[in-house]
């Protein structure tokens, strides 16, 4: 049995008594006029096939019967678009047990579906694919004096297969390790080309680093980057979501680099930050050790049984360490240690959290808290004891207890805008540090550490 099928099973169990799943691909994306973004198919659809064509749907029942709609043979098509597997092939190819064109989806779908109590569907994945249903529903509806039953209720999907993605197998972290291995060569690429390139006097821009990045992820057979790719010089590192421009790359300046490839369907997602010249400068180094103290905090309790949120807490604390020493938040203004982190007083310099799942998707699915079951409303909290008016998480329920075979990123940060109350050596320098962790049954296991991240590894990198 390949992964697919034994995810299909798996699915399939988790199913209640005559219950269906159905499970669309990604619709394909206009770009401008009569092009296309290049195609990327949906993430719970190839997670359950491997099948990488669109326009393509699956139904599983509980029984673990499977049929897979897809694109019909053509010769026409095939010459200006390219090869289909077709649904003559599809059975033996994929291991689902029938398969049929999608031309015939409005005709044939339907009856798939008809007497099955619970109808599972990815909510918001695909909003034709959701017209289709609603008219498959209706037709099954209106057949009801015939004896035919439509499916009662519809449920999300997601929250089963979120499940099922947050844990990754061994072939889905060899594939993330080859993700992360590629991305390190690309970072290294670009930290070498930087310094080279400014030592030979040459005009830098942002963008050039990216090509270097982009290169380096498809000469290795990367389909795509895993998210735009952000390359900031000196202050643009500030803006969160900054991606690679126009702008010069001097000497003397600081790079943030948050860039990782998709290989086979799977992301990562890595940050560096390296002086373009090649050596940091003291104000930097403050700020990098600062951050990358926090990320070493964060990384040491990172293991299975604890929270997602511990390795944040200790990132936060170890960045509030810091800004205390270093004179960036002023003890005498805002207090202890304590004081700072209680009053999150640091939110002006790290805004954002220290991790997300990643997988298939950059930010993966999975629920954060640990109560992943939305029919388990036993642990909501009672509506008596709810105050609207206070921030979400002081109402959210416990964060999630980590386990084996999660991966989630580590990427503590700290960006400094300039301000008249914090010293002005440090006015603009942005810097954030992100690697992935895969939880293993005893620990962690960073699978992004190709790339140096110490300060004398990167400057003898760069020298
Ligand atoms: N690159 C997206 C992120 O770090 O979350
Ligand atoms: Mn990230
Ligand atoms: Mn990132």
């Amino acid at each position: 049995m390949t992964s697919f099928q034994n995810r299909r099973q798996h699915l399939a169990s988790l199913l209640g008594q005559g219950d269906v799943a159905v499970i669309p691909t990604a619709p394909e994306q206009s770009r401008n006029r009569d092009s296309n973004y290049p195609y990327r198919f949906d993430s719970y659809f190839y997670y359950l096939t491997g099948f990488e064509e669109p326009n393509a749907l699956l139904l599983l029942n509980h029984l673990g019967e499977s049929i897979l709609f897809c694109q019909p043979k053509d010769l026409e098509k095939e010459i200006w678009e390219g090869y289909r597997l077709g649904p003559e092939q599809a059975p033996q190819k994929l291991g689902v047990t029938k398969s049929f064109s999608v031309e015939d989806l409005d005709k044939i779908a339907p009856a798939f579906l008809s007497n099955h109590a619970s109808m599972w569907y990815p909510f918001g994945v695909n909003p034709v694919m959701k017209e289709h249903l609603e008219r498959w529903i209706d037709e099954l509806s209106r057949k009801v004096r015939t004896g035919v039953r439509a499916p009662h209720s519809i449920k999300n999907a997601c929250h089963l297969l979120d499940e099922m993605r947050l844990i990754k197998d061994a072939q889905e972290v060899q594939t993330m390790q080859k993700a992360c291995d590629i991305s390190s060569l690309a970072h290294i690429k670009a930290m070498q080309f930087c310094a080279q390139a400014l030592q030979n006097h040459k005009e830098l821009k942002e963008y050039h680093l990216e090509a270097e990045l982009l290169h380096e992820f498809r000469r290795h057979g990367s389909e795509f980057p895993a998210y735009s790719s952000i390359v900031a010089a000196g202050a643009n590192a500030c803006v969160l979501h900054y991606r690679a421009d126009q702008a010069p790359i001097l000497s003397g300046d600081l790079v943030l680099i948050d860039a990782g490839c998709e290989l086979h369907g799977y992301a990562s997602d890595i940050t560096r930050t390296f002086p373009a010249n090649g050596r940091f400068t003291a104000p930097q180094r403050d700020i990098y050790e600062c951050v990358l103290n926090a990320q070493e905090a964060a990384i040491a309790v990172t293991k299975p049984g604890a929270t997602f949120n511990d390795p944040h807490e200790a990132s936060v604390r170890v960045l509030c360490e810091g800004l205390l020493t270093l004179g960036i938040l002023n003890k005498s203004v805002h207090g202890t240690l304590e004081d700072v982190i209680e009053h999150r007083k640091y939110t002006s310099f790290y805004m954002h959290r220290t991790s997300h799942w990643l997988g298939m998707d950059v930010h993966d699915c999975g629920s954060y808290v640990q109560t992943p079951s939305p029919d388990n409303a036993d642990n909501a909290t009672p509506w008596s004891d709810l105050d609207p008016l206070k921030p979400w998480s002081s109402n959210a329920p416990t964060s999630r207890t980590l386990e084996a075979g999660m991966v989630l990123t580590i990427e503590p940060g700290l960006y400094i805008r300039p301000s008249p109350d914090v010293p002005e050596k440090y006015w603009n320098i942005g810097i954030r540090i992100e690697d992935d962790a895969l939880i293993t049954p005893h620990g962690v296991q960073l699978l992004s550490r190709g790339v140096p991240v110490n300060v004398s590894d990167i400057e003898q990198l760069m020298a």
